[in-house]
């Protein structure tokens, strides 16, 4: 029954968002063309300095717009005072967040004496496709879950990121920490944090509006913007597999019973449907009690958004750092408020615990 529910919500928002599609629309067409296009020093592009010269250099798995490898991880920079806190930031702040794979120093390697950091943290690049349908989902959608005091007494909170933006206090969504509100944040952040690109005010402070080269800001028109933000809310979302198999209902079962659904949530209310995407969008921590990482007011070390699942298995590596290799590998990476949920599966027998994966390869 509810499988079928959450089916019809998946059709009728992919008919919506494909009217977006190449060809009927010159807006997500210029919009891809930029989210693509490899800029130029001569246009303002941060180079050497920077991490990359194009949107699809990290979104690019197994579509643009997709996921990306661990060596586009990103890495940010901190100081805990050796893990007993308080956790300050860099001077510089967020802009010294640099593309830093594993391959230079090991995932759990503290590069020791950067700016004197003495934490860091990788972030793996996730994927844009559905962040359109997300963006949909109402912020009271989001709150109503929250049980930040666990009134339900069942070792799982729930918080949702609160941003404090030009005056107001919203929701943030995207990003590892739910760090973003709006796509068109993400558009302006990443423009200047990942390519070093200056992007117009709005006043929301996300942009970034002056920088060291002799390019003239904005070096990015607020078109440009629009157009990026366009074409990432209309790419559709990913797709069910839509397996027949009993093992996959199967699996679906065991996902709601040991627990997994308290966080990934399979579907939330948006007004053009229910959106399957296996998340409730709040912050939880499942990091075992020794992780150190990076804080953000409203976002301690070790809590993290609950990722969405949908498409998750075009996706590996898994986990906000790569740190898990394949599903089953994210699945025991769960610990903190998940500890009871990751025993529960270690006490499944071989063939529930297969039929889960293979649930979830099928989302
Ligand atoms: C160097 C690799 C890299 C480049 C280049 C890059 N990104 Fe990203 N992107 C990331 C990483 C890493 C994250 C996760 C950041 C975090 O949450 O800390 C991310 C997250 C995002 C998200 C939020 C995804 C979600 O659902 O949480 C959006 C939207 C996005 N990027 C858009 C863009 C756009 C637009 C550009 C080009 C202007 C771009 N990115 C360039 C690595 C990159
Ligand atoms: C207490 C809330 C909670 C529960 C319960 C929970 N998860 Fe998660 N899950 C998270 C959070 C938070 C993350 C992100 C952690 C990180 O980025 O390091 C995550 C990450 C994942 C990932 C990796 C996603 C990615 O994009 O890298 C998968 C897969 C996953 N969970 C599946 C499951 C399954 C299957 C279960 C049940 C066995 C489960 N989770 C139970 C909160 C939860």
């Amino acid at each position: 029954m509810q499988l079928s529910y959450i089916a019809l919500g998946a059709f009728v928002v992919t008919a919506a968002l494909m009217q977006g599609q190449p060809g009927g629309d010159p807006q997500f067409d210029r919009g891809r063309a930029l989210f693509d296009k490899p800029f130029a020093l001569a246009e303002g592009l941060g180079a050497p300095a920077m991490n990359a010269d194009s949107c699809r250099a990290c979104h690019q798995d197994p579509v643009i717009g997709g996921a990306g490898s661990l060596e586009l991880n990103v890495s940010l920079f901190g100081n805990d005072n050796g893990g007993n806190g308080p956790f300050t930031n860099l001077p510089g702040g967020p802009a010294v967040s640099k593309m830093f794979p594993p391959s230079v120093h090991g995932r759990e390697e503290y590069p020791v004496g950067i700016n004197g950091a003495d934490v860091f943290e990788q972030r793996q690049t996730p994927s844009v496709l559905g962040n359109g349908l997300i963006g949909q989902i109402p912020s009271v959608v989001i709150t109503a879950n929250e049980d930040v005091n666990d009134a339900n007494n069942d070792g799982i909170f729930g918080v949702a990121r609160r941003l404090a933006i030009a005056g107001n206090i919203e929701i943030g969504r995207f990003g590892w920490k739910a760090q973003v509100p709006l796509i068109a944040d993400f558009v302006n952040d990443a423009m200047f944090n990942e390519l070093g690109l200056t992007t117009p005010d709005n006043g929301r402070g996300f942009a970034g509006l002056t920088d060291a080269d002799n390019v003239s800001d904005p070096e990015i028109t607020q078109e440009q913007v629009d157009d990026i933000r366009h074409f990432i809310a209309m790419l559709p979302p990913p797709q069910r597999g839509g397996s027949a198999a009993p093992e996959v209902a199967e699996g679906q079962t065991t996902f709601q019973t040991i627990g997994c659904a308290l966080c990934h949530t399979p579907s939330l209310a948006s007004p053009l449907g229910p959106v399957p995407l296996f998340s409730n969008l709040l912050l939880h921590n499942v990091m075992p009690p020794d992780f150190r990482g990076i804080a953000e007011p409203g976002a301690p070390s070790g809590f993290y958004r609950t990722p969405p699942l949908w498409g998750i298995k075009d996706t590996a590596p898994y986990m906000h750092d790569g740190r898990a290799e394949d599903l089953r590998g994210a699945i025991l990476a769960h610990s903190g408020e998940a500890e009871a949920v990751r025993i529960a599966y270690g006490d499944l027998g071989p063939t529930e615990q297969n039929s889960l994966i293979l649930f979830l390869e099928d989302l």
